[in-house]
């Protein structure tokens, strides 16, 4: 059990030692020591991947870990959808940045010991898009044409986080907000602030956040 979060102070700590944890999944870059983890692998638990069994592919993937004795190493983690749910189950090896599609429980020991173990890409696997001029395969998923064109905002962090574990959250500026909300904001601030974003209700009508007051 963590201690409770009480300050600013408090926050800050969980997340710098969050950070480094996260850090195979994001931009930062801090000193591992040997008994950190050194890869994670992310899958999907969105509905339509779960549907697809992805939570089997989970328990698949730790007991396979288990067997090569690579707990310490590597990190199952549950993430949100990726977006791209037709391919789904959909798997991230970090820091890799490879991404498996149509992923079954039974691929979980090539996975592990082709890929974590071997350090062979499973190219049947493997995302791919088509390049439409030349007609090459496309392995590099900042290039697959879904993800190219979009630019996440609120979604930024879904398929790289575990939805359902809080310090990952705080690990990625998670509350802060809040808290600079609730010490430092005057009711009126924050309103001025939610509509100059542009943040608008996603029920249809599009109506701006920013004036949705009592
Ligand atoms: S539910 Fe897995 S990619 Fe959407």
């Amino acid at each position: 059990m963590k201690e409770k979060i009480s300050t600013l102070k408090s926050l800050l700590a969980v997340k710098e030692a969050e950070r480094k944890y996260l850090q195979l999944r994001l931009e930062d870059k801090f000193d591992l020591d040997e008994g950190d983890q050194h890869m994670n692998i992310l899958v999907c638990a969105g509905t339509g991947c779960t549907a697809g069994d992805s939570e089997v592919l989970i328990s698949a993937l730790n007991e396979k870990l288990a067997e090569a004795g690579l707990t310490d190493q590597v990190k199952v983690v549950k993430t949100g959808c990726f977006g791209l749910c037709q391919k789904g189950p959909i798997v991230a090896v970090y820091p890799d940045r490879i991404y498996y599609t149509h992923v079954k429980p039974e691929d979980a020991e090539r996975i592990v010991n082709d890929h974590v173990v071997g350090g062979h890409i499973i190219k049947e696997l493997q995302m791919f898009d088509t390049d439409r001029k030349t007609g090459e395969k496309v392995y590099d998923i900042e290039k697959i044409g879904f993800y190219e064109k979009q630019q996440r905002i609120a979604l930024r962090n879904c398929g790289r986080i575990n939805p359902e574990n809080i310090y990952e959250y705080i690990g990625i500026d998670g509350y802060e907000a809040l808290y600079h909300v609730l010490t430092e904001k005057t009711p009126q601030e924050v309103i001025d602030i939610v509509k100059a974003s542009g943040l608008r209700g996603r029920g249809g009508a599009g109506f701006s956040t920013g004036l949705k007051q009592r």
